[in-house]
């Protein structure tokens, strides 16, 4: 079932893969026309009308369109270092990986810890789509439309104790289903943390799925998180364990490279990467770069969790 959220791309600012390419061909051809009368003529119904200028890459008025990104460019493109760091192998290398049984442990600071199955979270907590945008920190992105559900929903389902300040996730540790944990360049298993108020952010979801689909090989299966305004690196996939804990956790970017990869990792276009530009991104299905958004652009339901804080120190 489809359920818009508010912190969706709305819908006069998503189109198909299609449409859009359609769309676009079709003004360039034309160029000598009035853009607005063409906009005008272009416009989807339900869209509110009139195509904004925004709408088109690289016309004037910049702000470019969303598009979904195609089930193949989701799953063919992935870091996925348990299978390889080879984003184009990651696919062919986790075809035979069997998500199946697989249980979730939530705990540490809790009343009522519990390890569920992952099918009956699926079934407790009914996943609805979710379309986000997903910024990786080596500054490329794509559209994606998650089926998922609120972490706050888990979260408040085992009650934290006044003592948990944070939440620390856990991937699956398992040599002979991941051949990458067989390097030992990376601190295994792969660890992400959010503070609490981050995780009951709506925003914050477990996916269990992509495009209607169960979750992908190369995208976390059977469950993973996905922090929207955060660059993808928080945004672990294969959780095995979920826990409250009081401490700020360590994570497996930050302890391999704490000056690149800070516990925060929000999207952010004024602060740098040391080693390039985080002030534009390559769209996956675009040939030009794009400007990257304040918090990915979910800046409205996020900016107040930061009030006060320096960014620059805090990455
Ligand atoms: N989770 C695990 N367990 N292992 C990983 O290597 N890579 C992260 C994140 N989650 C990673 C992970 C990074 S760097 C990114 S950009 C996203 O997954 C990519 O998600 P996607 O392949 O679904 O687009």
């Amino acid at each position: 079932m489809r359920t818009r959220f508010k912190s969706d791309i709305p819908s006069s600012e998503i189109t198909s893969k299609e449409l859009f390419l359609s769309r676009r061909d079709f003004i360039k051809t034309a160029g000598f026309m009035g853009m607005g009368a063409l906009l005008a003529a272009c416009a989807p119904s339900g869209g509110g009308g009139t195509i904004p200028a925004n709408e088109v890459p690289g016309e004037a008025g910049a702000g470019p369109l969303d598009v979904l990104n195609s089930f193949e460019d989701i799953t063919n493109y992935n870091n996925y270092y348990e299978f390889s760091t080879d984003k184009t192998a990651v696919n062919a290398l986790s075809k035979d990986f069997v998500a199946r049984p697989w249980t979730v442990e939530v705990g540490g600071l809790v009343n009522k810890p519990k390890t569920y199955d992952v099918d009956e979270l699926i079934k407790k907590f009914q996943p609805e789509e979710r379309i986000y945008r997903m910024r990786c920190v080596e500054a490329w992105s794509m559209v994606i439309p998650w089926n998922g559900f609120s972490l706050s929903k888990l979260l408040n389902e085992v009650e934290p104790t006044s003592k948990a300040k944070y939440v620390s996730f856990e991937s699956l540790y398992d040599t002979q289903r991941y051949p990458g944990q067989k390097s030992p360049f990376y601190p295994w298993p792969y660890h992400e943390g959010l503070r609490l108020d981050e995780a009951m952010n709506d925003l914050a979801i477990l996916a269990t799925g992509v495009y209607g689909e169960p979750l992908p090989n190369p995208n976390g299966a059977p469950i993973r998180l996905v922090t929207p305004w955060k660059y993808g690196i928080k945004s672990i996939k294969g959780v095995i364990k979920i826990e409250l804990v009081e401490e700020q956790p360590a994570t497996l970017w930050n302890s391999i490279g704490p000056n690149e990869y800070g516990f925060y990792c929000n999207v952010n276009p004024n602060v740098s990467h040391p080693r390039w530009t985080q002030s534009s991104e390559r769209r996956i299905g675009e040939l030009a770069r794009r400007p990257t958004l304040m918090f990915n652009g979910y800046e409205e339901q996020v900016a107040h969790l930061y009030a006060g804080m320096d960014l620059k120190k805090n990455y």
